[in-house]
């Protein structure tokens, strides 16, 4: 019984690494040891209105930007260093190429 429990214990904990990289990236985009990305900038990098607030008496926005359409260089700068209005992250520099791949699927020019 103790032999089956370890073996069905194995099995799941093998199951849980066999993602693909892309399986990786998304779960990294959603969850990358801080806030998601996707809550501020969207489900795919579009960027989004994250709250409305009135100052002065006029309506304003405060907005993340669209992060699908910078060059990787951009993209690392920013995660890289302190962005107003976004959390600091302290993600390695794969991580923060994998989570570039993962909004620009096409762009073959990402170091890898
Ligand atoms: C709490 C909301 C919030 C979260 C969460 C967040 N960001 Fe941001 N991000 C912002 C805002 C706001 C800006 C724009 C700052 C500015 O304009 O100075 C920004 C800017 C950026 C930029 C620079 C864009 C440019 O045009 O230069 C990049 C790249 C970026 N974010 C990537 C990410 C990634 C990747 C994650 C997840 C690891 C993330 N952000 C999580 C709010 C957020």
């Amino acid at each position: 019984m103790a032999r089956w429990l370890l073996f069905l214990a194995t099995l799941l904990a093998a199951e849980e690494s066999f993602i693909t990289p892309q399986e990786y990236a998304a779960q990294l985009y959603h969850n990358p040891r801080g806030i998601g990305c996707n809550l501020c900038h969207g489900e795919h990098g579009e960027g989004k209105v994250i709250a409305h607030y009135t100052d002065k008496g006029v309506r304003k926005s405060f907005t993340a930007p669209a992060i699908n359409v910078i060059g990787f260089e951009d993209f690392d700068r920013a995660l890289n260093g302190r962005v107003k209005g976004m959390p600091r992250y302290f993600l390695t520099e794969e991580e923060r190429r994998t989570l570039y791949r993962y909004l620009h699927p096409k762009d073959a020019n990402v170091p890898n």
